[in-house]
């Protein structure tokens, strides 16, 4: 028999303190679901300085452990979580470390930095019997719900278009990457669609480029195709280097289907008009609605407390990562992409990963790829 889900607020140390680091302070500091109990980061007096910077109070300062160390501060604090807020990289190590220790994570997207070591997350998630979920924040829209139920009405999405232009000048790790638009920014909008979209992803194809005026090092432009099971299909076209009419962060999206069509710029409420021409203007959000990395938290924390299993559980968000991975490989090699060939090279390479025995009997216990996400 297991045990009865604990009660109240739950106590929670963020690991990493950096920029989004911060902003999930701010998030579990205004939260009534989560309580800050301590802050991890690698580097010597980072935690520190960052708890100083957000926490005016001396006597709740006083109450934050502080370390280097995500699972010893958590044993200090005694925290009953984590939020995994490091660089990609540290992923794997950081939430393979909480969940051996019996702790549940909350991660920053991406799930980690390569496709086997999120396929390997999913299996210490398995081994460990503790809750890893990916908080992959712009899928936590109202918007987004409500162009869904939209279309939904009209017999559901067939052809799903995205627009995203934009020309931001980060500095910094973008401008060197190799595919910076792809990896970095559309990963939302494909994780987006997912929420649109019935079905599995299947394959993808995919064309970058770099504008002769772009600033990044890398393709900052991109055509992605992703078809489904269900035979739809999302086509995504974007650009980080492409002023003037930008369009929101989110994207201009627009949802085709047997009904009529859905429009959403991204930041206001969808609209749908029917076949026939009639107009259905989506709903404004509830004053309550829960936004974003907020909404991220109130879900884990509902689900720590006996609620249900929330749609960024690991074994769900694998999915999202590996459209990535495909549509890299599909603009490195100009060919059409599988979702079944990468995620069965990344089983084959997670189950080479070391890490504790339950692991590999778990990840063995997957019958390629695919099946193990679908059985997650
Ligand atoms: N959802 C979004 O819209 C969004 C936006 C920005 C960043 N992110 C994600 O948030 C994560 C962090 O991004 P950032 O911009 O804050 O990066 P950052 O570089 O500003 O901060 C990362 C911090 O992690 C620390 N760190 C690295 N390895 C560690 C380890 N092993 N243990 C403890 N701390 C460690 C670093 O010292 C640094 O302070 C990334 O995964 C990024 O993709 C998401």
């Amino acid at each position: 028999m297991s045990a009865a889900p604990r009660t109240g607020a739950v106590p929670v140390v963020v690991v990493g303190a950096g920029g989004m680091g911060r902003a999930w302070m701010g998030v579990v500091l205004a939260s009534a679901e989560a309580r800050l109990v301590g802050v991890a980061d690698v580097v010597p007096g980072a935690a520190e300085a960052a708890v100083t910077a957000l926490v005016e109070d001396e006597g709740r300062r006083a109450g934050i452990a502080v370390g280097t160390d995500g699972v010893e501060v958590a044993r200090a604090a005694g925290a009953e979580a984590i939020i995994d807020v490091t660089i990609p990289e540290a992923h794997h190590p950081v939430t393979a470390a909480a969940l051996g220790a019996g702790l549940p994570v909350l991660g920053e997207k991406p799930c980690a930095a390569t496709l086997a070591e999120a396929v390997s997350l999913a299996g210490h998630a398995e081994a460990s019997g503790r809750l890893f979920m990916v908080s992959q924040s712009r899928r936590n829209n109202p918007h987004l719900h409500e162009a869904r139920r939209l279309a939904e009405q009209l017999g559901g999405a067939g052809i799903v278009d995205t627009r995203f232009f934009k020309a931001p000048h980060f500095g910094g790790f973008r401008d060197a990457m190799r595919h910076p638009l792809i990896v970095d920014m559309a990963i939302h909008a494909f994780d987006a669609a997912r929420v649109i979209v019935d079905g599995a992803p299947v394959a993808v194809r995919a064309i970058s480029h770099s504008p002769s005026w772009s600033w990044y090092d890398g393709d900052a432009a991109a055509t992605v195709h992703i078809t489904y099971s269900t035979g739809a299909v999302h086509a995504f076209t974007g650009s980080w280097c492409s002023p003037g009419q930008e369009t929101s962060w989110n994207g201009d999206w627009r949802i085709s289907c047997a009904g009529g069509t859905v429009t959403w710029d991204g930041e206001t409420p969808p609209r749908a008009v029917t076949a026939e021409g009639a107009v259905l203007e989506g709903a404004v959000p509830a004053e309550d609605a829960r936004w974003e990395l907020d909404a991220s938290l109130a879900a884990f924390c509902a689900a720590l407390r006996g609620g249900p299993v929330p749609d960024g559980e690991v074994h769900g968000n694998v999915w999202t990562q590996a459209i990535v991975e495909a549509a890299v490989r599909s603009a490195d090699e100009d060919r059409t992409v599988t979702l079944a060939e990468v995620l069965d090279e990344a089983l084959t390479a997670a189950r080479a990963l070391p890490g504790p025995e339950g692991v590999l009997d778990a990840l063995s216990r997957w019958e390629d790829g695919a099946a193990g996400l679908h059985a997650g």
